[in-house]
C-alpha cells in the first residue's frame, strides 16, 4: 500500500511537499506511458462517478479519458441528471454512490459538499473544482512549470487578476508547500483573503518559497518566470461582470505587461487554466465587446497565441495528471516513485 490508497484530493493544503511532488512526477510517467503507447491500467474494473453542478470541458473529458486509458468505466452524473441538492442530501447521495463506485469526482460550488461527500461515500473523492480550490488544475500545472523549466524549487510564478478566486487561492498554497515563489498581483479589493495567506504563510516558512501580494504591475510581474491568469469573473459570479471589468483592466496579460518581466528573452512562459477570453469569438466575447467595448479580456490574443503561451500543453496535461490521482488514491497495484 502507498500513502495514498483510498485518500481523498479535497484541498491542497492537506498534502506534502513530498505527496504533490510523487504525483507530479507520475503525471510526467504515465503522459511517457502513453506518448509510447503502453497500456496502463491501474484501475481495471473500477467505476467512477462524476459529478458536476457546474459546466466544464477539460476536467470532465480528462476524467473521462483518463478513466477509461486505466480501465475503468466513468459515469456521468449532471446537476439536471441526480436528486442532489434538490430532492436528496449529500450524505444520502454519498452513502449510495459510494456502494456502487469506486471513486467520485465532484465540481460544485461548496467545498462543504466534497468534503460531505468524502466523510460519507467511504471511497476517494477527488475535487474538480469548488469556489474555494482547484487542486487537481495544481497537478497538471506545477506538472507543466516542471516540464518547462526542470525543476519546481526557486522558479517564479506571478498570478494577475482576480487574486481571490480558486485559482489564485490554490496557486498561492500550492506553489507555497512546492517551494514555488508565488506573487498574487491584484487590485487590493481582490487580494486573497487573510485565511489562503495564513496557509501559504505557514507552507513557505517550511519550504523557503517567497511569496509576494502586491496591486503593483511593474513590482509583481519582474523577474517572472511563469506569467498565470483566469478568468476575471468566475462560474457563479456572472452578476461581477462589470465590476471585474473595471476593476481588472490594468492587469491583462499582454505584450506590454511581458514586456515588464523584463525576462521575455529569458525563460518565460504563460499559463492560463482556460477557458479564456482573448478574443470575440464567443457569446461572451461578444457580450464584453459591446458592453465594455474590449475585444480581449484577461489575456490579449497576441500573447495568447505567442511561443509564450503553453496553455494547451497545460490543459493535455490535465489528462495525465488526473490519471496519476485516481491511480494513486484508488489503485491496488504498488506504484514505484518515479523521477
Ligand atoms: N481548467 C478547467 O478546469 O477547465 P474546465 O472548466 O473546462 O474543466
Ligand atoms: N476561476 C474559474 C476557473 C475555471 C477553470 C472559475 O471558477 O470559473
Amino acid at each position: 500500500t502507498s500513502v495514498f490508497q483510498g485518500r481523498s484530493l479535497l484541498a491542497e493544503k492537506d498534502f506534502t511537499k513530498a505527496e504533490l511532488e510523487y504525483l507530479i512526477n507520475f503525471g510526467i510517467h504515465v503522459k511517457d506511458l502513453k506518448k509510447r503507447g503502453v497500456p496502463h491500467r491501474y484501475l481495471e474494473g473500477k467505476n467512477i462517478a462524476l459529478l458536476f453542478e457546474k459546466n466544464s470541458t477539460r476536467t470532465r473529458a480528462a476524467f473521462t479519458t483518463a478513466s477509461i486509458d486505466l480501465g475503468a468505466h466513468p459515469e456521468f452524473l449532471g446537476k439536471n441528471d441526480i436528486q442532489l441538492g434538490k430532492k436528496e442530501s449529500v450524505e444520502d447521495t454519498a452513502k449510495v454512490l459510494g456502494s456502487m463506485f469506486d471513486g467520485i469526482e465532484f465540481r460544485g460550488f461548496s467545498q462543504e459538499v466534497v468534503e460531505g461527500l468524502a466523510e460519507h461515500s467511504g471511497v476517494p473523492v477527488w475535487n474538480g473544482l469548488t469556489d474555494e480550490w482547484h487542486p487537481t488544475q495544481m497537478i497538471a500545472d506545477f506538472m507543466t512549470v516542471k516540464e518547462n523549466f526542470g525543476k519546481l524549487e526557486g522558479v517564479t510564478l506571478v498570478y494577475v487578476g482576480d487574486g481571490r478566486n480558486n485559482m489564485a487561492n490554490s496557486l498561492l498554497v500550492t506553489g507555497a508547500i512546492l517551494g514555488v515563489n508565488v506573487r498574487i498581483c491584484a487590485p487590493k479589493e481582490l487580494f486573497p483573503t487573510e485565511e489562503v495567506v495564513n496557509y501559504a504563510e505557514g507552507f513557505a516558512k517550511e519550504s523557503g518559497a517567497e511569496l509576494m501580494i502586491t496591486d503593483d504591475v511593474a513590482k509583481g510581474v519582474k523577474g517572472a518566470n511563469v506569467l498565470y491568469t483566469d478568468v476575471w469573473v468566475s462560474m457563479g459570479e456572472e452578476d461581477k461582470f462589470e465590476e471585474r471589468v473595471n476593476l481588472l483592466k490594468p492587469y491583462q496579460i499582454n505584450m506590454s505587461m511581458l514586456e515588464k518581466t523584463e525576462n521575455m528573452d529569458g525563460d518565460l512562459i504563460v499559463l492560463h487554466c482556460l477557458p479564456a477570453f482573448h478574443d470575440t469569438e464567443t457569446e461572451y466575447g461578444k457580450m464584453v465587446e459591446e458592453k465594455f467595448g474590449l475585444s480581449e479580456m484577461e489575456i490579449t490574443d497576441e500573447v495568447f497565441r505567442s511561443k509564450y503561451g503553453r496553455q494547451f500543453e497545460e490543459a493535455e496535461n490535465r489528462m495525465h495528471s488526473i490519471k496519476a490521482i485516481m491511480a494513486a488514491t484508488l489503485g491496488d497495484l504498488f506504484i514505484p516513485y518515479v523521477q
